[in-house]
């Protein structure tokens, strides 16, 4: 029986669903697993799970945004212990449903779990820090943190769960009130959650909805009641719901969006060290992250032995199901994703580049093996667009100034990898580079984590930044009450 949540009341769904697939086969001659199904909602359940959030904000005087701290954390507190019951059902579905390997979804369970409560821990420091006293030309001041309304959340497939808690999780802390709706892959796995939710938060609080954002997500920006827009995804679909607002200037965002992370190899490098971390950092979850290194400039001097190494080491990497022991290439949860990638190649190959590792390319019903590309230039698709997937471009260089321009001149700006040997020597590159992106990692590859780091971008990368201590930050707004000194 599907069911949703609105309004503190998990409710049954009679109208008509949309099955879910796996694009795993469970049978030895390949056909996707049917998984599931989930409710086709429209407009109605979006416009009811959208006054559910606006009668339990209650105009500011509601339950919840008015709640005292303490309280407000026993609530979040709850939901984090429920939620740890549920670890096994997770991890299973995270890997049927987006192919993630098993060590990976593990981790993606855990590492939200540990959100929360570094939330809540960050919360309660807020709250202390915020609370102190100002006084300036016979003014005090009590400065507070609040809430700025009801929250539309729509999280990606790559991080189902932690990307879209990331958003979730810190704007409940701060008391707003949130419509929930997860996203097209990784959908059954909020399903077990449902009564953790409704069981954890006032009725209201939380609203999870599900169907196209179009059918759904649209009609709720449309209503013009929406203080805030949480996604994590494309800045397409991110700017075609914005423009559904009726008064996008009062409308608050936090995205994260599109990257196209660079990796720099500079001749001194250490050459195992930065293809170990460049193979990590282009093919963990088969390069679908936004933190995925999706283009490798390496310094003409050592571009034949690095192709050379890095080409045989991924031809070594494994393929098989989420669950099979030393996967670390695993099925491709979009069912047209290799049929992309080939193009990108083929584009690529008609340029000019070469697959310079034996397996590139090869193709099964649900995955395309990744193909390392030599030489790639700016006329290439694959230079150009965010693969998000296995396929890998190298780019040789001879002066730093050419990476550094391209980075200059790219509609991204979240992160760059730089190797090389000498640190001191290093220094006004890494200076130059963090004015152009916001984290640069010194001989390791990018990422998000440790999740109390600053983690946003430049230009189309993201707009507000999400960690634990400024998400809490991004989704409230600094108040005060006055008085005299009278
Ligand atoms: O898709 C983008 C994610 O934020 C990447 O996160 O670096 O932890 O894999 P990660």
């Amino acid at each position: 029986q599907n069911t949703y949540l609105v309004g503190g009341q998990l409710k049954p769904w009679k109208g008509k669903t949309t099955e879910v697939y796996s694009t795993i086969s469970s049978t030895e001659e390949y056909k996707p697993t049917l998984l599931g199904s989930i409710p086709y909602m429209g407009e109605p359940e979006a416009n009811e799970a959208l006054q559910a959030a606006a009668n339990a904000f209650d105009k500011g005087k509601g339950l919840w945004p008015t709640m005292k701290v303490a309280d407000r954390v026993a609530c979040m507190e709850k939901f984090a212990k429920q939620m740890v019951t549920k670890r096994d059902e997770v991890v299973k579905l995270l890997m049927w449903e987006i192919g993630k390997n098993l060590p990976d979804s593990e981790k993606e369970f855990d590492r939200t779990v540990e959100y929360i409560y570094d939330t809540i821990e960050d919360y309660k420091q807020l709250d202390r820090d915020s609370a102190n006293f100002k006084k300036r030309d016979g003014i005090y001041a009590h400065i507070r943190r609040g809430p700025l309304g009801i929250v539309l959340c729509l999280g990606p497939y790559n991080y189902p769960l932690n990307e879209t808690f990331a958003l979730l999780i810190p704007a409940l802390m701060m008391g707003n009130t949130a419509i929930f709706k997860p996203a097209k892959h990784g959908v059954l796995l909020i399903t077990p959650l449902l009564e953790a939710f409704r069981s954890s938060f006032p009725k209201g609080v939380v609203n999870i909805v599900f169907g196209r954002g179009r059918e759904v997500a649209a009609p709720i920006m449309k209503s013009g009641r929406v203080d805030v827009l949480a996604l994590i995804g494309n800045s397409k679909s991110a700017v075609a719901l914005q423009d559904q607002h009726p008064y996008k200037n009062r409308l608050r965002l936090v995205l994260g969006l599109e990257a196209k992370n660079p990796a720099i190899v500079l001749p001194d490098a250490d050459l195992d060290l930065a293809i170990n971390e460049c193979i990590a950092g282009t093919l963990s979850f088969n390069g679908q992250r936004c933190t995925a290194l999706k283009l490798v400039y390496v310094h003409e001097d050592i571009v034949d032995e690095f192709n050379k190494r890095f080409a045989k080491r991924v031809d070594e990497l494994k393929f098989g199901n989420p669950w099979d022991e030393g996967a670390k290439l695993t099925p491709l949860p979009e069912p047209d994703k290799p049929a992309y990638i080939q193009g990108l190649i083929d584009d690529a190959v008609g340029k000019g580049a070469k697959i310079i590792n034996k397996k590139g390319g090869e193709t099964t019903e649900n995955y395309i093996f990744p193909a390392v590309l030599y030489p790639v230039t700016e006329a290439m698709r694959v230079y150009q667009e965010e693969q998000f997937g296995p396929v890998i471009p190298i780019v040789p260089f001879k002066k730093i100034d050419e990476p550094i321009n391209d980075i200059a001149d790219s509609n991204y700006g979240q992160q760059v990898s730089l190797f090389g040997a000498d640190i001191r020597k290093l220094a006004p590159l890494i200076d130059t580079l963090v004015n152009l992106v916001c984290r640069v990692n010194l001989n390791s590859s990018c990422q998000r984590g440790p999740d109390m780091y600053p983690f946003t971008g430049r230009k189309d990368s993201a707009v507000g930044t999400l960690s634990v201590h400024d998400a809490l930050r991004s989704f409230s707004i600094r108040t005060f009450v006055a008085s005299k000194d009278n």
